[in-house]
């Protein structure tokens, strides 16, 4: 087989490039060792830029995150006994963000794909790449019992974080690698529930941080600050809405409890490798980088990444210019490291450390105020929940 791009992996990265790509006659195979229905039925976070929102209206995939997706106007910080809202649609000049789930994301790519006659093998095993540092590499992977040889011009890795094709960049002859830890997890869940706010609710609490989001009006996304070591069942429903309610009710808010249907521990770190292209191999998504929950940026960054990948492509097939693909881990580094400060502040600033002392807790409230009651701090975090213009 021969394709001009070989996509490995079919999340949010992998398929919104196919995409892009089709819509200006390039052809590409993605691949994924995940089925559909995996794909399809995980739980990730749900929250879309403005510009992710954007740009799925303007390919055609607008329609069911219009009927289903809500839009927000602003989120809620509550801290110290209040809640205060950021308006981030007057702060921004009419920009929002849109609560619609990645899965949902996800399901409208495949279909659209699909629908568009794209090529996309699900379920496969044995995934090898070799040559990217020449002029033609080739994935192999054995696909419903056959081995099959992928001939590409170029190879997108939006393989996740659990990433294989980032090992394809020699550690540390070609690639450096940036982490950070964090001394905690979030405890999520998804419950049958009728909302507890019209908007997001982000508390700083003694105990730690909540979450209080959305999924439709009848169910909702909650979490919870907790032990990396924690493990889904360690908690009885009782405790879960107990606890929860603990931290956001010095702010006022009262939760309106339901059954929870589904737990999950998200662990939390912070990740970059530079740089993301290596010969005709193209890093996209986590596959590149991570970012803890606290800003919703996963996707969203992966969506980026992207956007200026096939921008990139396209320049090299319609004009044989390899201007962008040269400078896309300059292009696209300024926005992920962008990305990587919000995540990690917004974490910072609400978050219990476990080394935390009475001055780091009166210093986060400080900056909580800061960020409430400053117009100027307000807008700072406004621009970058509701995310930086796709350029
Ligand atoms: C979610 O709804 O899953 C969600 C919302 C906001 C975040 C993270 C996750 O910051």
């Amino acid at each position: 087989m021969r394709t001009q791009v070989g996509i490995v992996g079919a999340g949010p990265a992998g398929l919104m490039l196919s995409h892009l790509l089709h819509r200006r006659g390039v052809d590409s195979v993605v691949i994924d060792l995940r089925t559909r229905e995996d794909i399809e039925e995980t739980i990730k976070a749900g929250v879309l830029e403005q510009g992710t929102v954007d740009l799925m209206a303007q390919t055609g995939l607008g329609d069911r995150m219009r009927r289903d997706g809500f839009v927000h106007h602003g989120i809620n910080l509550a801290f110290s006994g209040e809640m205060h809202r950021i308006n981030m649609y007057e702060l921004t000049g009419g920009r929002a963000v849109t609560v619609y789930a990645q899965h949902e994301v996800l399901k409208d790519l495949i279909a659209q794909r699909l629908g568009d006659g794209g090529d996309i093998r699900f379920g496969v095993s044995d995934t090898t790449v070799e040559g990217v540092t020449g002029d033609s590499p080739t994935i192999r992977f054995m696909h419903q019992g056959q081995r099959q040889e992928l001939e590409c011009d170029f190879v997108a890795g939006c393989d996740g974080s659990r990433t294989y094709t980032r090992s394809l960049m020699p550690l540390p002859e070609v690639r450096s690698d940036f982490f950070r830890q964090y001394p905690f997890a979030w405890f999520g869940i998804l419950a049958e529930a009728p909302p507890s706010s019209d908007e997001l609710i982000y508390a700083h609490s003694d105990r730690g941080f909540a979450l209080i989001s959305t999924r439709s009006p009848s169910v909702q996304r909650m979490y919870f600050q907790c032990d990396p070591e924690t493990k889904p069942d360690d908690w009885s429903d009782a405790q879960i809405w107990d606890e929860i309610q603990a931290r956001v009710a010095g702010a006022g808010a009262a939760l309106k409890t339901g059954t929870i249907f589904q737990r999950a521990i998200l662990q939390f770190r912070s990740f970059v490798c530079e740089p993301m292209q290596y010969g005709r191999l193209y890093l996209a998504g986590d596959a590149a980088h991570t970012v803890p929950p606290t800003g919703a940026k996963g996707l969203n960054l992966a969506i980026a990444d992207v956007h200026v990948l096939d921008r990139a492509l396209g320049a090299y097939y319609e004009a044989n210019d390899t201007g962008l693909l040269e400078s896309y881990t300059s292009t696209v580094l300024k926005r992920v490291w962008r990305a990587q400060h919000f995540s990690w502040w917004m974490t910072s600033m609400l978050h219990r450390f476990s080394e935390a002392t009475d001055f780091d807790l009166r210093r986060q409230i400080a900056e909580l105020e800061m960020v409430t009651n400053s117009s100027s701090a307000a807008k700072t975090l406004a621009e970058n929940y509701v995310g930086l213009p796709l350029t």
